[in-house]
């Protein structure tokens, strides 16, 4: 099986996805960083130069890729939810878990990065309105984690553990 990442851009996807891929001896994936390796460019340039719908294109085709595939923690983009084939896909093989954080956590979080071309200008009001039309999307997870609170590891324990129920129900 893979486990798969799902969340909001700053609910800790990547560095709880590593570090989950080492304790349970899988293979960390990203999607984002398997784009920027297809392509060459930065997330912020696919953007910029061919704009969203190339890169959802992209997004959907590594996803489409890496799902056929088992073993890995599959780190995903914040936006892959909006494709309902996305899901259908990283859920065949896949244990999806929705990493959330509160509002104010992300704003906080975010506050910094330049790097997400959805939030350039005003980061607050976008954050705020692309989280409240895409909440619905990530229900769709088998099961959802709030990190607010959590550290790291503590976020890749309570993941081990949510799994072994999981696992013991079958
Ligand atoms: C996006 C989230 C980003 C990246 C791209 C679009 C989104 O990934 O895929 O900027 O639509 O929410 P992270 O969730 O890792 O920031």
């Amino acid at each position: 099986m893979n486990i798969v990442l799902i969340g909001f851009m700053g609910t800790g996807k990547s560095s709880v996805g590593k570090l989950l891929a080492t304790r349970l001896n899988l293979v960390y994936f990203s999607t984002d960083n398997r784009i920027v390796e297809l392509t060459g460019k930065s997330i912020n340039e696919i953007f910029e130069l061919y704009g969203e719908p190339y890169f959802r294109e992209l997004e959907r085709k590594v996803i489409e890729d890496i799902s056929s595939k088992t073993s890995y923690v599959i780190d995903t983009g914040g936006g892959c939810v909006l494709d309902e084939k996305n899901i259908v896909n990283l859920r065949k093989n896949g244990y999806i878990i929705n990493l959330r954080v509160r509002l104010e956590v992300i704003i906080d979080r975010l506050k910094e990065y330049q790097d997400r071309p959805l939030l350039k200008g005003e980061k607050e009001k976008k954050i705020k309105s692309l989280l409240k039309s895409r909440e619905k999307y990530y229900d769709n997870a088998d099961f959802f984690i709030d990190t607010s609170n959590l550290n790291i590891e503590d976020i890749v324990t309570v993941i081990e553990k949510r799994l072994g129920q999981l696992n013991n129900k079958k």
